[in-house]
């Protein structure tokens, strides 16, 4: 069958969920012009770099560590807090690589996670309703009439804030501030007294200790790209389709389509219908593109969206994003992964061990607990060596801030205590420690994995 043409505008003509109605349509189309004119965000040419790591992953030679904010807001931008997100991804990705011996490839929640898909369309106060919130780049949190109301300049605001998001993300990744000899200052004060930030400042001492080895035996590793900088890839929900479409710019090198306001961006758990406009307008960009897949999915239809989505079959190209919920990995998963290994299909395998376990605490806050994440990530490893495919990535909600959003870990924060610090704009994030002891955990099964097939090589 041949697949209909694809324009940037082809969502139009198919049914789409979760998008805002906008009462000015004039102002709309103001606002799609402006953004249509920026400057692009991202380059085509670094998005395809990004697919060919994914490439890597797909295969079991990378490990994909994508993770951020479930919402960025305008009132929490600041430097400190793209800083110290960044501090943790850089910490989790030394303690991943040291304990699986793979390359990571780093994709940030960041530089435009604006827009957020809601469960309801409305949300009640006492006795009274009010349309929901959906994400900064919409519309306003305060629970006031006024600030529920879309307001298209809102994208004007997410896309500025994305750019000098993006712009810092690059600074720290290429000016030093990710170079490997300051593998020790990456540690925030709050996490340096904790175990595994003790765990981490003794792996950073061994790293520093390798470099030096090096440098005596006349190994310059301070020349070294790989030493001095580090990559680090954007992401977000492709949800915002006039946002995403007025950011879409044609390849001058390969005349292909790209949408240039992240690297990766993904479809959500509740825009992916085969028919619906987030598949279409998704499946004509150039970028490596992430599809969520919770517990409601068939597998019949995961096959059908692969093939809108990646009818190629190239590596890289398409991450499938498991968020099943630590009671339904085991059960869920299987099916999902036979289906795709009967069709050949090359995608990476991500396990997203957030979305399926949110619940409400009994003091009303939503939170995640600590040891179901952990435990639907065991899961997704455990699946996937009895299935013999790759566990090729993880994918996080999580902050460098100091929050109390999600329960336990090894501080074993309490539901009473959630009200300390509860920051977050939509969904409970991981803190900094908590994502660093989850790092060393998922470090612990990557090296099993590892040392498994190194056994079974031998014994070949
Ligand atoms: C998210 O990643 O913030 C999200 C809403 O996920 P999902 O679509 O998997 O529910
Ligand atoms: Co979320």
């Amino acid at each position: 069958m041949l697949a209909e043409k694809w324009s940037p505008d082809s969502w139009r003509g198919k049914p789409a969920l979760q998008l805002p109605a906008y009462n000015d349509e004039a102002q709309l189309r103001t606002v799609e012009q402006t953004l249509s004119g920026y400057p692009p965000l991202v380059f085509a040419g670094e998005a395809r770099e990004l697919t060919r790591q994914l490439g890597m992953a797909a295969e079991g030679k990378a490990f994909l560590l994508q993770g951020g904010d479930c919402a960025e807001s305008f009132a929490e931008f600041t430097p400190n807090n793209i800083r110290d997100t960044f501090k943790v991804l850089l910490q989790m990705t030394v303690v991943l690589i040291y304990g699986a011996s793979l390359p990571v490839v780093k994709v940030g929640r960041l530089a435009g996670q604006f827009a957020k898909p809601r469960s309801s369309d409305v949300e009640r106060q006492g006795d009274r309703e009010l349309p929901s919130y959906r994400g900064d780049i919409v519309n306003g949190i305060e629970f006031e009439a006024e600030a529920r109301v879309p307001d298209p300049a809102r994208m004007i605001q997410a896309y500025n804030q994305s750019a000098a998001t993006m712009n810092l993300v690059r600074a720290f990744a290429l000016g030093g501030f990710a170079d490997l000899h300051q593998v020790n200052r990456w540690t925030q004060d709050f996490v340096r007294d904790d175990v595994f930030g003790r765990r981490y400042l003794e792996l950073a001492e061994r790293i520093t200790e390798a470099l030096d080895f090096m440098a005596a035996c006349g190994v310059d590793a301070s020349s070294s790209p790989h030493v001095r900088e580090a990559s680090v890839f954007t992401s977000h929900e492709g949800l915002l389709l006039p946002y995403e479409q007025a950011l879409t710019r044609q390849d001058s090198l390969t005349g292909g389509w790209y949408g240039c306001s992240a690297h990766m961006l993904w479809i959500g758990d509740r825009t992916r219908q085969p028919d619906g406009a987030h598949v279409e307008f998704l499946r004509g960009v150039g970028n490596p593109i992430g599809l969520k897949c919770g517990p409601s999915l068939d597998p019949d239809e995961l096959i059908r969206l692969i093939e809108i989505l990646n009818p190629e079959n190239t590596p890289g190209r398409l991450t499938l994003i498991a968020r099943m919920g630590a009671g339904n990995v085991r059960t869920g998963l299987p099916p999902l992964i036979r289906a795709v290994e009967r069709e050949g299909r090359k995608v990476v395998w991500s396990c997203d061990p957030m979305h399926g376990n949110t619940i409400k605490a009994a003091t009303g806050f939503k939170t995640r607990q600590f040891d179901r994440i952990l435990e639907e990530v065991r899961g997704f490893f455990e699946v996937h060596r009895a299935e013999g495919t790759y566990a090729g990535g993880v994918h996080f909600e999580m902050t460098g801030q100091h929050v109390t959003e999600c329960t336990g870990g090894a501080h074993e924060i309490t539901e009473d205590r959630l009200g300390d610090r509860y920051h977050t704009h939509c969904d409970p994030r991981l803190n900094a420690n908590q994502a660093l002891e989850l790092a060393f955990l998922i470090a612990e099964m990557l090296k099993a994995d590892r040392q498994r097939s190194g056994l079974q090589v031998a014994a070949e």
